[in-house]
């Protein structure tokens, strides 16, 4: 991949409209870090460029070496080269492990791997992902503990060796162990004609991943993009300065959550009490 550029994106998710114009360029050899506030699109830009069909683009354009990619299938999108580490990775009873990561490198290549070459790659990548070989047998991401989850994304990320990598929150989950291992695999994948995408909170993921430019997205827009000393500003003041800074009014998360779930009623059931007292 030389550039993947995205133009004017507006995208909606059962009628609502979560991504209002973002535009952005990603070059070879970049990564890119992507901030925001909880629930300003940053998963929805990602899902977007995989190709989620969940969600609807009404206008704007995705162009990867100048092809516009929104008519590929996310199958397609991965055989150019684009790779997605989901933030909740599913799990799917029934697939297991090995079969899944082999039909996924078999899905990029002309010539089936052949078996014992696969057993070759996998236990490297496990090896230096700590996942121990048994876990091959096991159904994709059943039961693993979120961690596992995370580490299980990376290992398919070292197998299909995408030239756009896009992880998000990678390390929501992750112990320091674990977090280094991870920054370790990233570290050593870059090379002048793979990208990072990369969300997250945390300023001690991109310290160890040594982003080359930071985005801001609030209220599904990117408000800045440019120097990675971003993350460190955020990181100690929060998002508060951009508000006054853009004179944009930062949109607070929405609560999604079921009026009747058992959070709310619990949440709902201590203020009462609360004002009881
Ligand atoms: N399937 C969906 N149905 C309705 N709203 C959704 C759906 N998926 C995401 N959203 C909403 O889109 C907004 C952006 O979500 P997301 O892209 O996950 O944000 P972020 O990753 O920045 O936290 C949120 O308000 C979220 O509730
Ligand atoms: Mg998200």
């Amino acid at each position: 991949m030389d550039t993947l550029i995205f133009r004017n994106l507006h995208v909606s998710v059962d009628g609502k409209e979560i991504l209002k114009g973002v535009n952005g360029t990603i070059h070879a050899g970049e990564t890119i870090a992507l901030l925001g506030p909880n629930g300003h699109g940053k998963s929805t830009l990602l899902s977007v460029i995989m190709g989620n069909p969940k969600y609807r683009v009404t206008d704007g354009e995705i162009l990867l070496d100048g092809k516009n990619i929104l008519s590929m299938h996310v199958d397609e999108r991965s055989k150019n080269g684009i790779f997605l580490a989901m933030q909740y990775p599913s799990e799917v009873p029934g697939v297991v492990n090995a079969d899944f990561l082999k039909a996924a490198m078999n899905a990029h290549r002309e010539e089936p791997i052949k078996l014992f070459e696969f057993y070759k790659e996998m236990e490297k990548a496990s090896s230096k992902m700590s996942i121990p070989m048994d876990m091959a047998t096991r159904y994709l991401n059943e039961g693993f503990s979120g961690g596992e989850k995370k580490r299980n994304e990376i290992l398919q990320m070292m197998l299909l060796k995408p030239s756009l990598a896009m992880l998000d929150e990678i390390d929501s989950g992750l112990d320091v162990d674990a977090l280094t291992m991870v920054s370790q695999a990233i570290e050593e994948m870059k090379d002048a004609k793979r990208s990072f995408f990369v969300v997250s909170h945390y300023a001690r993921l991109y310290h160890l991943i040594h982003p080359t430019r930071a985005m801001v997205m609030i209220n599904g827009k990117i408000v800045l993009d440019g120097d990675p000393s971003l993350i460190e500003r955020i990181d100690h003041e929060g998002y508060e300065w951009i508000q006054d800074e853009l004179g944009i009014q930062i949109k607070k998360e929405e609560m999604t959550m079921n009026s009747t779930s058992i959070g709310t009623c619990g949440v709902k059931e201590s203020l009462n009490r609360k004002e009881e007292k």
